[in-house]
């Protein structure tokens, strides 16, 4: 297996703009002393994404947390995915469950978002997500296979290679309750074998799938040693530098040759 993993801190909306640019300098500093193949991201508030970007000095990715599904124009308030990459983003949410169940975005308007940023040259991490309903009705699977197919919905095969993923299921954000490393490994099977059937063997052996979902510094070693989960979305324990670099650390593969 030779994907560097990721590791993502989702700062949702949190920090200003001093402690925004402190945290991306300290995680920066500590990023450097990690051995082995991971990358690191930090998805900063929109506002602070230049004062980030600058703080993290090249040695973190920088992503924004959402992305508009138009490319410009009279739309107040959104941000386009050209405007995140004048920032000095590289990469974007898409899907966040805080997106997608709480302000009610689905598939179409997803995909939109999805196509934009590649077309602008960002990287995508997908979110899908069960909610603790699906899950007990026995319809998790379905759900976040639709919810993949949704979001990708246009994605030529060349632009897949630059498509993440992310499974957070909805009832273990932020809630201190994580899927089990088995039920991650599963859900994460199952969506490499939808990359691989619908798209072709190398796209799927390529992608990388992160969990997301109360990840911390004492859970993490052991989703990070399932095979096919790549990294971790992180939320609350992205907000200090020790237990993100830490998770991080858990993370890193050996360096490929
Ligand atoms: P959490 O958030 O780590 O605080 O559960 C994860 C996320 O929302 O991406």
């Amino acid at each position: 297996m030779d994907r560097r993993s990721l590791i993502g801190g989702n700062w949702k909306m949190h920090l200003d703009a001093e402690s925004a640019a402190a945290l991306a300098s300290d995680v920066a500093a500590a990023a450097a002393g990690i051995t082995g193949a991971v990358d690191l991201a930090v998805f900063p508030p929109h506002p602070y994404l230049q004062c980030v970007f600058k703080a993290a000095g090249g040695h973190l990715l920088v992503g924004g947390q959402d992305v508009s599904d138009q490319p410009e124009g009279a739309f107040t308030g959104q941000v386009s995915a050209a405007m995140l990459a004048d920032c000095g983003c590289q990469l974007t949410l898409v899907g966040h469950s805080e997106r997608r169940h709480g302000l009610g975005e689905t598939g179409p308007v997803l995909a939109q978002k999805s196509r934009q940023a590649l077309r602008c040259g960002l990287r995508v991490l997908l979110c899908v997500g069960e909610t603790l309903e699906d899950r007990e009705a026995g319809r998790a699977r379905d759900v976040v296979l639709e919810q993949l197919r949704g979001g990708l919905e246009g994605v030529s095969t060349e632009a897949i290679s630059r498509v993440d993923l992310a499974y957070e299921p909805v009832w273990a954000i932020g809630t201190g309750r994580t899927a089990g490393p088995q039920e991650a490994q599963e859900m994460h099977a199952v969506l490499r074998s939808d990359i691989e059937a619908r798209y072709d063997a190398r796209s799927a052996a390529r992608m990388r799938i992160l969990y997301g979902g109360s990840v911390k510094p004492s859970n993490a070693a052991d989703l990070m040693a399932c095979e096919d989960v790549d990294g971790a979305l992180v939320g609350g324990a992205s907000l200090q530098a020790d237990s993100f670099v830490e998770i991080a650390r858990a993370a890193a593969r050996p360096e490929q040759p």
